[in-house]
């Protein structure tokens, strides 16, 4: 976890001897975090998207541990203030994009990544690379990235059900890749408003064939 010093203090605080397979445990760790650092929106947030993933994993038929680990963890790095995501990155040797410079906030998936490998040992990679892409998806994704990236979709962290979410489940029916079509479809819509498209969301609309309008 080095350099240390940069994480939140209830990072350092509050030390992990647990066995991140445990997913109570790791639940319980993750809110207490959350907790501590003030971070009461993402707090409501992780267990409404981890339930949907293992829904979305039980039915696709994804398997549904990963998929609840991959959510548990997925926005933790979001413990990280803004104005010091791109100084722990550039600590870590995280290369930064010149969008993630302009909007710190998409780097909170690497840290994410950061805090599931270093502090709860997390190893499968599968696990990683869903995490890493939950918020842009990018130009291969498998059926994990695709659960836990819908997932997080379906149950947003912007205050009630999304406008888009009966239409998503309705495009779910035809699939995994036909939800996430439909929900980068979105996404590349004015009403997504984004401030920047990172460039995995665009290697991820160009493999879908979506093209980005407004
Ligand atoms: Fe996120
Ligand atoms: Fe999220």
């Amino acid at each position: 976890m080095d350099p240390l010093h940069l994480w939140p203090e209830p990072l350092r605080a509050q030390t992990w001897t647990g066995d991140a397979g445990d997913l109570t445990a790791l639940a319980d760790d993750v809110d207490t975090l959350l907790a501590a650092c003030g971070r009461e929106v993402t707090r409501e947030h992780i267990p409404r998207v981890t339930a949907e993933a293992r829904r979305l994993a039980r039915h696709f038929r994804v398997p549904e541990g990963a998929a609840a680990q991959a959510a548990l963890l997925h926005d933790l790095g979001g413990i990280v203030p803004r104005g010091e995501m791109v100084p722990l990155c550039r600590a870590l040797g995280i290369p930064i994009y010149p969008e993630e410079r302009q909007v710190p906030m998409l780097l909170h998936a690497q840290l994410s990544v950061v805090l599931a490998r270093e502090r709860y040992g997390v190893t499968d990679e599968g696990v990683l690379q869903a995490i890493r892409y939950h918020t842009t998806l990018h130009a291969a994704p498998n059926p994990l990235d695709l659960v836990v990236f819908l997932a997080d979709k379906l149950e947003w962290d912007q205050g009630g059900a999304p406008p888009y979410q009966a239409a998503l489940r309705r495009a779910l029916r035809d699939g995994l890749e036909a939800g996430a079509t439909w929900m980068l479809r979105w996404m590349a819509s004015p009403e997504a408003r984004l401030l920047v498209p990172h460039p995995d969301l665009r290697a991820a609309w160009a493999a879908f064939g979506v093209t980005a309008r407004g």
